[in-house]
């Protein structure tokens, strides 16, 4: 049988990783500067990590949850804990686009509402929902197409002012747009989106899929606007490469039997790598070194001038350039042996790094990309 050709995939078989390095099956090493977009929060396996998952495994990996599972009220408390949203619930699932879709029926058994309001470059994942919310046509087939999901211009204060209403169930953004190229929502339109939201009876998600964890320098990237969203959705740096995702969940919500469920959401392997990923945050002080190493990198990228802005927060930065940036990315992976990440936005390259980044890896980085802008 063969694969299912849909990925764009580069001809490199990696084999082994350790933190921000990897090596190929010839033996060279690479330097991971964007975690398979954004996964690798804790780097790559680490020893505590690799421990709690074999740990679990020894004892039981999977049961259903139709069961207690007591790991995942210790992975609830722990996030609520670290996020600062402690009065919230928790609903465990496997992905990111889970975890919208899962966020959009909350809302909708909510208000009992069927509108979306979305924003332009958005991504939310591929599945029903969360593809119709997400801006590119070329993967929402004709049977995702949804009426009731419009998109408007991000950070436009008018547009929104003129579409919300007591019609719209769920207003939708990314805490900073990440496949869209690194474009982060004002605080003041945050602000604007979460007042309006409350007005008309709206339930606000924040995608932090990609932006959360820690990733942007906060536990989550909304925080810098002290917006309360009702739903917050994540993904990616939960597990670290565990599938793992979630929903969080504002008190004001109650469950009801049956109303949402999934059969591997939350099972024991995943909770434990979750709460892995938690204790080497939190024991590693990590969300300060993204603000440390993401300051670094934006004051070493400041002085080439090739580069026309960087934008972003954190570890999670978009380096835009004058020019697309396909052959930089080409050079930097096959000449100098760096992963780093595209965006929808050709000219924008992401750089989504491990939170546990090193200041001579960005040293590394930054003198190939030197090169790389000369050659
Ligand atoms: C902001 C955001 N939301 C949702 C998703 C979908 O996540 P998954 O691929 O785990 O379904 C992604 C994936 O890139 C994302 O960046």
């Amino acid at each position: 049988m063969k694969l299912f050709d849909v990925y764009s995939i580069f001809d490199i078989e990696i084999v082994k990783a350790l933190g921000s390095k990897l090596w190929d099956n010839k033996g060279n090493e690479y330097l991971d500067l964007y975690g398979g977009h954004a996964v690798i929060s804790v780097g790559h396996s680490h020893p505590d990590y690799i421990k709690a998952i074999n740990g679990q495994l020894q004892n039981i990996g999977f049961y259903s949850n139709s069961i207690k599972i007591g790991l995942q009220e210790e992975l609830a408390d722990k996030l609520g804990e670290m996020s600062g949203y402690h009065d919230y619930q928790l609903f465990l699932c496997n992905s990111g686009a889970e975890a919208n879709e899962n966020a959009f029926k909350l809302a909708s058994f909510y208000n009992g509402r069927k509108k979306i309001i979305a924003f332009t470059s958005a991504f939310h994942g591929r599945t029903s929902l969360a593809v119709a919310a997400t801006d590119n046509p070329s993967i929402c087939a004709p049977v995702n197409q949804n009426e009731h999901v419009v998109f408007l211009p991000f950070n436009d204060f008018e547009s929104f002012e003129k579409e919300i209403n007591e019609e719209v169930s769920a207003v939708i953004l990314e805490g900073i747009q990440g496949v869209g190229g690194v474009h982060i929502p004002s605080p003041e339109f945050l602000k604007h989106i979460e007042s309006l939201c409350a007005k008309f009876g709206v339930c606000l998600i924040l995608d932090e899929v990609q932006s959360g964890y820690g990733r942007t320098g906060k536990f989550f990237a909304h925080q810098y606007a002290g917006i309360t969203p009702h739903l917050i959705t994540v993904a990616k740096g939960m597990g670290n490469g565990f599938p793992l995702a979630g929903v969080l969940i504002h008190p004001l919500f109650k469950a009801r039997k049956e109303m949402l469920g999934t059969t591997f959401g939350g099972n024991y392997l995943a909770c434990a790598a979750g709460t892995a990923v938690l204790d080497i945050i939190k024991k590693e002080n990590l969300i300060q070194n993204a603000v440390e190493m993401g300051d670094y990198l934006k004051s070493r990228l400041s002085g080439l001038s090739a580069i026309k802005e960087v934008r972003g927060q954190g570890l999670m930065l978009g380096i835009d350039m004058h020019e697309p940036c396909v052959e930089i990315r080409k050079k930097l992976l096959f000449k100098y042996r760096i992963f780093t990440g595209a965006s929808s936005d050709k000219n924008t390259m992401r750089i989504l790094p491990s939170l546990a980044v090193k200041s001579d890896e960005i040293d590394l980085f930054i003198d190939a990309l030197t090169a790389s802008l000369i050659t």
